[in-house]
């Protein structure tokens, strides 16, 4: 695997912020952790690769393991009837949709008790299961929590010729409260104005604001970033979530956190990272590019 060479943003002024990795199952490993302790989750859950064979196991496990707080907030708390009709409704449409989501129903809903009352959740899904999350999602939470629909487009691989290429993912934003959550669009880098001839040549020097679309490269194939994580999320996406929605010295939390993106540019930027995936060779990854890391076991073993 190539070494990562110096992270971006590491020449910000906060001092590195400390980085927890845990090997594990991220529902096992969450329930260790105090309830609205992180200011910013961003959620990352692999797509549909290896679904089928993992589903089983996590539906039977989830239908037992649902923690009191989580089965609280759906089944008496935010819109607990109206949440259990859409998902009957959602399963004749796509029982494969269902089983995965048996499987994310639980974390999610950790994660929700895991969030700060100013605190935001990120939640990284591709076209097929973006739809339907954002339908559960707003049933699950509120819909008045759903903050924004951000759509990362990049340009890289090949291209069908009988549709239009899907070169996008989708990013759902919800904040815990919306009166009341964190948000510092000054701290976030600007970008270019794609026609900068149309602003006076200060606004086209300070560059604009991104708005809910990024046109960001994936990890490119070879360079400074590039951990050979299948995964790996590039850190340009990770580094304007974390500016944006978290301070120096907040806690960031990614438990399907595969190469460590989301750490490694939290760090940088000062704030304190729990990183969880159960995959050792994530670990290993992560190892190599967080060195000042702790690493824990996985819980039990
Ligand atoms: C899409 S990848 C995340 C990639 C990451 N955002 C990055 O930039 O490298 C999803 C990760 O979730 C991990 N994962 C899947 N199910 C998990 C579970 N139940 N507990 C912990 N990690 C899990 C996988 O091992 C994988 O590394």
């Amino acid at each position: 695997m190539a070494s990562p060479g110096p992270l971006i943003g590491a020449t910000d002024a906060a001092p590195p912020g400390s980085v927890d990795i845990h090997e594990g199952d991220n529902l096992v490993v969450s329930r260790m952790l105090a309830d609205a302790s992180f200011t910013l989750i961003y959620l990352d859950p692999p797509f549909n690769t290896g679904r089928a064979q993992e589903r089983s196991i996590e539906t039977a496990r989830s239908a037992a393991s649902v923690p009191p707080t989580a089965e609280r907030i759906v089944r008496r708390g935010f819109h607990g009837r109206e949440y259990e009709r859409i998902r009957g409704d959602l399963r004749v449409y796509d029982d494969t949709f269902d089983d995965y989501w048996s499987f994310l129903e639980p974390r999610l809903l950790e994660a929700w008790r895991l969030l700060a009352d100013d605190g935001t959740l990120y939640l990284h899904l591709d076209y097929r299961e973006a739809h339907y999350a954002k339908v559960l999602m707003d049933a699950l939470v509120g819909r008045e929590r759903f903050l924004n629909e951000l759509i990362w487009a990049y340009d890289y691989g090949a291209k069908t010729r009988r549709r239009w290429p899907t070169k996008h993912d989708t990013i759902l934003v919800y904040v815990k409260d919306p009166k009341s959550y964190w948000f510092d669009s000054e701290a976030v880098d600007r970008e270019p104005y794609m026609a900068p001839g149309l602003v006076t040549p200060e606004k086209a020097e300070r560059g604009k604001l991104p708005t809910d679309v990024w046109w960001h490269t994936i990890v490119p194939t070879t360079g400074r970033e590039k951990t050979g994580y299948p995964t790996q999320k590039p850190e340009g996406i990770l580094r304007r979530i974390v500016q944006a929605s978290s301070r120096p010295g907040d806690r960031v939390l990614d438990f399907f956190a595969g190469s460590g993106t989301t750490g490694a540019v939290a760090s940088a930027l000062g704030r304190d990272a729990v990183l969880v995936d159960h995959n050792p060779d994530a670990i290993a990854v992560m190892r190599e590019r967080m060195p000042h890391a702790r690493v824990f076991a996985e819980p039990g073993r």
